[in-house]
């Protein structure tokens, strides 16, 4: 069951719109259309969000994203097409029914979304409970629930006045939450705030979908934001969808030069994965081997450093071939373990962005781990450069980075390294 559905949406404003939406199916532009002074605000949108999804509109401001989502809630009768929610159909049905599906399945959460001056926080975000008609026991008790999941516990007693715009903004977000309904839809909820509020929001916005699982619609005009939220994007443009897909499907297959030309600053960092660099390890041997295998391993595949594998796949560290041939010369028995064997792991979802700070303070290849602690693949540092480099512009790469091929160049500048918001890193090995 799709959580919401669009099919042939058509909007035009002006006086006999459908006139205008038969002219737009028989090849007429929207700037024909401007000459009879109709606006086609929206042309021939059709998409599904999956439950449980984040599906961002992304698009340039005018393109028609405000105008779809009042559709797709109701607020505005498509010229043309239809609209379901949770598999009902809102568009040609009676007024009532419309108003107790938005009411049940929907919330909405605006830019500047008003809050009532003289109401507590708490009061605001059990604002619209009352139609629903809970009593005032419930409405607290819904608010004050909200109000913790979106981190303002305990400020439900105070006035809006006495609260940060990104808190508020959060009030707005809580209000939605408290409502309790499947659907999220946001209208360029965050776009007022300052860049660093904003970060913080949509990975609370990420956090709480993953956390209560709710269908999120939500509108940007920022490609980043977009991508960075996005189970998938459509990408909007003088009212028409261009493409719907992945992150990754619209920077590696942009459909036609428009999307092309407009992904070509995003920072890629932010959207490739650990997943979509890594690649097999290509020298592996077991935990329990010695020197001796470890020099074959390493001569035979002319590498200069292998992985040191336990037998459920856990990774063990990594070996260098300097420490190796001298075991091998000094008649060592153990594995040489250098300060180089220190290694870090990550899960597969880390961003690129965050690799490089993983890597900028280690030595050693990042190895990628599924959710039981198994190797799934390695990242040399050879390869996030590569990965960056693809980029064209817009990596962040931080200016201590050093040498990707040579371990044991660089070693001081890269510890120095300052590497914020580093993921679980596990140092050493058994
Ligand atoms: N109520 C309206 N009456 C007439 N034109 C409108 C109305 N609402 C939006 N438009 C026009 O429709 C187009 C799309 O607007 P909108 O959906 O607000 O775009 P976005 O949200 O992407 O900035 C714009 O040209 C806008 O001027
Ligand atoms: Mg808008």
């Amino acid at each position: 069951m799709a959580a919401i559905n669009a099919e042939g949406l058509y909007k035009v404003f002006g006086k006999r719109p459908k006139r205008g939406v038969a002219e737009l199916e028989r090849g007429k532009t929207r700037e024909d259309l401007q000459k009879q002074g109709l606006t086609a605000a929206v042309i021939d949108a059709s998409f599904t969000v999956d439950p449980g999804e984040i599906f961002v509109v992304m698009g340039l401001s005018g393109s028609g994203k405000s105008t779809l989502i009042r559709m797709i809630n109701g607020l505005f009768e498509p010229t043309a097409g239809t609209v379901t929610i949770a598999d009902q159909l809102i568009t040609d049905v009676s007024p009532e029914k419309l108003r107790a599906v938005r009411r049940e399945k929907i919330s909405m959460v605006f830019q500047h979304f008003a809050l009532l001056p003289h109401r507590t926080v708490g009061e605001n975000a059990a604002y619209g409970l009352q139609i629903q008609g809970l009593n005032k026991a419930d409405r607290e008790k819904a608010a004050n629930k909200a109000l913790d999941e979106v981190g303002l516990g305990g400020w439900g007693g105070h006035l809006p006045g006495q609260l940060s715009g990104g808190m508020q903004q959060r009030v707005g977000l809580a209000r939605a939450l408290a409502a309790g309904t499947d659907i999220m839809l946001m209208d360029e909820a965050f776009s007022a705030l300052d860049p660093l509020i904003r970060r913080g929001m949509q990975d609370q916005l990420i956090e709480l979908q993953q956390r209560l699982e709710k269908t999120i619609l939500f509108i940007t005009h920022d490609l980043n934001e977009a991508m960075r939220l996005g189970d998938r994007i459509a990408m909007m443009r003088d009212g028409r969808i261009e493409q719907i897909g992945t992150a990754e499907q619209i920077l590696n297959e942009p459909k036609n030069n428009y999307v092309a030309s407009f992904i070509q600053d995003v920072d890629r960092t932010r959207v490739l994965t650990a997943a979509n660099v890594m690649e097999p390890a290509q020298g592996v041997i077991g935990a329990g081997s010695g020197p001796q295998t470890a020099h074959k391993v390493m001569r035979e595949g002319q590498h200069n450093w292998i992985l040191v594998q336990n037998r459920d796949r856990t990774p063990a560290g990594i070996l260098w071939e300097p420490d190796v041939a001298e075991a091998v010369r000094t008649g060592r028995k153990d594995l040489p373990w250098s300060p180089v064997h220190e290694m870090p792991t990550v899960a597969q979802d880390t961003s690129l962005a965050d690799l490089f700070a993983v890597s900028a303070q280690h030595l050693n290849p990042i190895v990628v781990l599924d959710e039981n602690g198994r190797t799934v693949g390695v990242i040399p540092r050879v390869t996030l450069l590569a990965a960056a480099a693809n980029n064209g512009q817009g990596a962040d790469m931080p200016e201590s980075w050093g040498s990707p091929d040579s371990p044991l160049n660089d070693g001081e500048s890269m510890a120095d390294s300052a590497t914020p918001d580093v993921p679980h890193v596990m140092e050493g090995a058994k």
